[in-house]
């Protein structure tokens, strides 16, 4: 048996994720690197590979950029140092939004080389008939409505989705057709609370709210947001630490040890052995 199917069989299925569906809330959070999903693995039911990792880690000012090397790179490492949660990866933009089959076989191949448990698309109008395509042919799927990150040239700017009726409309019928399609569950992102509540409450399938209120059968944020590693977050994240602030606390202190001749010390120095 090789590794990642002994591995696969301790963890978070995704039936039952599916079956979490209004009962007790599911609880996911980014991770891109393995230090951090094995501190995560043992708190949450899912781990994301987000493509937010261009952002987050890359430094890119958008996720168009992400290519399926980064997300397999990341993915790999995540499942590595993790055991028990369900492992998702991002499907970057342009791998999965033309063709059917070359989105399979991106699908595939991110399965394969990462040994995780299923893929994350941006359930546009045109994705639903790709969803069908991809989850019939045993690739699970989470979709993702709502805001969606990678139309951000298209939309000009990251904003709440679905505050008019034609764009509540317009979410409520992609979430529909994101489900029909076979997603096991969808993220839900910038929505108002009353449309994650419609979308909650219609859809047979759990729902995972980022800043779509409390109205969605879990949530996921984003790791390094809610640990404090940036100046800016948005309205919808709370910070739980202060990682930014310890982590110039600890630095500058190093750089001051340094610079006075305080480190290293006698304890934080090898010496040659005395000679019998
Ligand atoms: O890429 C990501 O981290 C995501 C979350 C914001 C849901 O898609």
């Amino acid at each position: 048996m090789s590794a990642h199917a002994s591995n696969a069989n301790a963890r978070i299925s995704t039936r039952q994720i599916t079956g979490r569906k209004g009962r007790d809330p599911i609880v996911c959070l980014t991770a891109y690197t393995a230090p951090m999903a094995e501190i995560l693995d043992p708190i949450c039911d899912m781990l994301l590979v987000g493509d937010s990792v261009g952002m987050v880690v890359h430094g890119m000012a958008n996720t168009v950029g992400v290519t399926m090397e980064m997300m397999i790179l990341h993915g790999q490492a995540v499942m590595r140092a993790s055991r028990q949660a369900l492992v998702v990866v991002d499907m970057p933009f342009g791998s999965y939004e033309g063709a059917k089959e070359v989105a399979y076989a991106n699908a595939v191949r991110i399965l394969k080389e990462t040994g995780a448990q299923a893929v994350k698309v941006e359930s546009g109008p045109t994705v639903a008939e790709t969803i069908a395509y991809l989850t019939r042919r045993g690739v699970p799927v989470v979709g993702h409505v709502g805001l969606r990150p990678q139309a951000v040239l298209m939309d000009g700017a990251f904003r709440a989705r679905g505050r008019n009726a034609a764009e509540h409309d317009c979410v409520i019928e992609e979430a529909k057709a994101t489900a029909s399609a076979g997603a096991f569950c969808v993220v839900v992102e910038g929505v108002a609370e009353g449309l994650a509540r419609e979308i909650t409450e219609t859809i047979r399938v759990p729902t995972i709210g980022i800043g779509a209120s409390a109205g969605c059968d879990g949530q996921v944020l984003v790791t390094d947001d809610m640990l404090g590693l940036f100046d800016w977050t948005p309205k919808f994240v709370r910070r739980y630490a202060d990682l930014r602030g310890e982590i110039t606390r600890a630095a500058r202190a190093w750089a001051d040890d340094v610079r006075s001749g305080a480190f290293p010390a006698p304890a934080e120095t090898y010496f040659a052995k005395a000679k019998a």
